[in-house]
C-alpha cells in the first residue's frame, strides 16, 4: 500500500503539493478553523491528524491536562481546548508556535504554547493525554520543516522520545499514531529497548491507508 505522505514525496505530486502548501491554508474541524503557514506541517493531506481529532473527540476533557507533542498547526490543541482541556503545546517549530499563539488568541483557547524538543522544557510531571502524531520517515531532516516528516536516518526522533517517556509518571497516558508505511518493527523495537510497550488501541482504515493509535504502556 502506498500512503499519502509516499504519494506526496513523489515528484510529480510533490510539485502540485508545493504548490498548494505554498500559501498559509485554512484547515477545519468541527468549527474550529487554523491558518496552517507553508512552513508547518499541513494536515489537510495526511490521515493521521483527521484520525487522532476523531480520537480525541470521544474522548472527555473537562478540566483534563492534555499535552501534544509536536503541535504543528494546533488543531489538536485548540480543538482539545474548546472541549474545556487546559492544553499544552510544543514544537520545535518557532514558526508554528507563533501562530498558534495568535490563533489561541483570536479563538480565545487558552493554550499554553511553549518551544521544547520533546519533553526537554516540559516542566509539568504529569498530563492526563499526551497526544503524539510523529515524523516516523527514516531519513535525516535538513531543516526544522523536514523534522515534521523526517525522524533521523537512525530513528533518532524516538530514541530520544522513548528514553525520556519511559521516566515520566504519566507514559501511559500518551497516544502515538504510525502509519502502516512506517517501519513499525524498527519503532517498536526502539520502545521495548527503553520497556516500552505500544499497544494498538484503534485502527483506521481511510482510502488506501491504515493507521493505528498506539497506548504506550
Ligand atoms: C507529523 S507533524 C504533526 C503535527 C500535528 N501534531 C498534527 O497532528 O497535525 C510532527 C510535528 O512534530 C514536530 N517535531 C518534530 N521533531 C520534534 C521534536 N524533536 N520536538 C518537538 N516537536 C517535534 C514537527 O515540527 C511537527 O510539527
Amino acid at each position: 500500500m502506498r500512503s499519502v505522505i509516499k504519494y506526496i514525496l513523489d515528484p510529480v505530486i510533490k510539485k502540485a503539493f508545493l504548490w498548494y502548501h505554498s500559501k498559509p491554508r485554512k484547515y477545519s474541524y468541527h468549527g474550529i478553523t487554523v491558518t496552517v503557514l507553508p512552513e508547518v506541517f499541513p494536515p489537510h493531506f495526511t490521515l493521521s491528524t483527521k484520525i487522532l481529532l476523531n480520537f480525541i473527540n470521544k474522548l472527555d476533557l473537562i478540566g483534563k491536562t492534555v499535552l501534544e507533542l509536536g503541535c504543528g498547526s494546533g488543531i489538536i490543541s485548540m480543538f482539545s481546548a474548546s472541549k474545556n482541556a487546559h492544553v499544552t503545546a510544543s514544537d520545535i517549530n518557532k514558526i508554528a508556535l507563533r501562530n498558534l499563539k495568535l490563533e489561541s488568541k483570536k479563538n480565545n483557547l487558552p493554550i499554553q504554547v511553549i518551544y521544547s524538543d520533546l519533553f526537554d522544557n516540559i516542566n509539568q510531571s504529569f498530563f492526563d493525554y499526551i497526544i503524539i502524531n510523529p515524523p516516523y520517515y527514516p531519513r535525516s531532516p535538513k531543516n526544522t520543516q523536514e523534522k515534521a516528516w523526517f525522524c533521523g536516518k537512525d530513528f533518532e526522533y524516538f530514541e530520544k522520545l522513548f528514553s525520556q517517556l519511559v521516566s515520566r509518571a504519566d507514559h501511559k497516558n500518551a497516544y502515538l499514531i504510525l502509519s502502516e508505511d512506517c517501519d513499525f518493527k524498527a519503532i517498536n523495537e526502539i520502545a521495548e529497548k527503553n520497556n516500552l510497550q505500544l499497544k494498538c488501541v484503534l485502527e483506521k482504515k481511510v482510502f488506501f491507508e491504515k493507521n493505528y493509535i498506539y497506548s504506550i504502556l
